[in-house]
């Protein structure tokens, strides 16, 4: 093994119909919010089987958009998973409200849906199911073990992914979604709520665009363009621009085989790292379709010849990089200050933490760097 290869973590796929699909902004000069974006929102809705896309401009604003709309404010608890992004829970404090974290499976990395029941209190607005690195969260538990209570998903890994074959976004109240460049298919920052509900979707809308009573193309392209709308909610500057719609639009047409090709690398690595007694690669139910937007391991580390930051440490001189799945939220300066929170307080994802590790699979990798990453596992010694 050389180490002068060089395999990132992720790295987007954009090309020249991404260039093209900006000429037409470009030379129009609508920029902002406009045809494109409603044109990838119609696409993504019909993919995700939804009535309601509204693209905003990350899956943190989508999900802050979500909350914001359901009304959850001072007061009200919503429960989060504490192994998922900060995001997540962040956007539940943006609206006042305390987010009640709670343990994840170490199987699944997902939330753990017997520990919910015990988590809810008659402020429990809404549960946010994240559905980590692409696998869809077991929707039907997490709804058993809480009636009545709406589910939110953070589906910002999830594009394309499906759940009993509905798909991610289509599983709960509303969904966030991202496009983010570490994810399937970017638009470089960028979000999307999906919704059935019109009143939810309506209200989304708005609150992303200042909280307006329509959207600047519905003025501009209106009898009286030079009427201003009225103003009656609070709102938000959360738009997506137009030259970002016209590159998901494009993206979102590649996301199947996106998905997949990184199928077919996820089964080759499982097959292929079977052998290694120390790393337990990502399960991928077959009542799911996963959306690999990562491919996730977890270092069983009394079995393993080093520990886990060791061996991501190996493997960056080797030119592979790795990170940690996540992060545990509770273990952040931020939340382990403000709630008093220690490690031990949620072991499941204290674990996640510290032993789990992403490892590269992506649309621009060879068969020779798949080759070369398990190669560079075995050798860990
Ligand atoms: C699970 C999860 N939720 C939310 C986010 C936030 O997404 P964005 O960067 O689009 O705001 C991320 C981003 O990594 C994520 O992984």
């Amino acid at each position: 093994m050389t180490g002068r290869r060089r395999i990132q973590i992720a790295q987007p796929v954009l090309g020249e119909e991404e260039w093209q699909a900006l000429r037409e902004p470009i030379e129009t000069g609508w920029l902002t919010q406009g045809p494109k974006v409603a044109a990838f929102e119609r696409a993504f809705a019909d993919r995700h089987g939804v009535r309601h896309a509204i693209a905003c401009s990350s899956c943190t604003t989508a999900l802050h958009l979500i909350l914001a709309a359901m009304g959850i404010g001072p007061g009200d608890e919503v429960i989060v998973p504490s192994f998922t992004w900060v995001a997540t829970a962040n956007a539940v404090l943006y609206c006042g409200a305390h987010p009640v974290l709670v343990d994840v499976d170490r199987a699944t990395y997902n939330i753990d849906p017997g520990v919910i029941a015990d988590r809810l209190t008659p402020r429990t607005r809404a549960i946010i199911a994240v559905h980590l690195f692409g696998l869809c969260a077991d929707i039907d538990a997490i709804a058993a073990a809480a009636p009545g209570i709406p589910i939110v998903e953070d589906a910002a890994c999830a594009a394309g992914a499906s759940y009993k074959g509905q798909p991610a976004g289509s599983l709960g109240a509303a969904a966030a979604f991202s496009f983010h460049p570490r994810k399937s298919i970017t638009t470089g920052e960028g979000g999307m709520v999906t919704t059935d509900d019109d009143r939810l979707a309506e209200l989304v809308s708005r609150a992303r665009n200042h909280g307006g009573s329509i959207s600047e193309e519905q003025r501009h392209r209106g009898p009286k363009p030079y009427i201003l709308p009225d103003f009656d909610m609070l709102g938000f500057n959360y738009r997506m621009t137009d030259l970002q719609g016209a590159i998901g639009l494009v993206q979102l047409g590649k996301l199947d085989r996106f998905i997949d090709e990184r199928a077919g690398w996820a089964d080759y690595y499982r097959r292929e790292l079977a052998d290694l007694g120390w790393l337990r690669t990502p399960l991928a139910p077959g009542n799911s379709r996963h959306g690999w937007q990562a491919f996730t391991c977890y270092v069983d580390e009394p079995r393993a010849p080093r520990s886990r930051n060791e061996i991501m440490d190996r493997l960056e001189t080797l030119g592979i990089a790795t990170r940690p799945g996540t992060h545990a939220i509770h273990m952040l300066g931020y939340y382990r200050d403000r709630f008093g929170l220690g490690p031990d307080d949620l072991p499941g994802a204290r674990d996640c933490d510290r032993c789990s590790v992403s490892i590269p699979l992506h649309n621009r990798m060879s068969a020779d760097d798949y080759a070369y990453v398990v190669e560079a596992l075995h050798r860990i010694d």
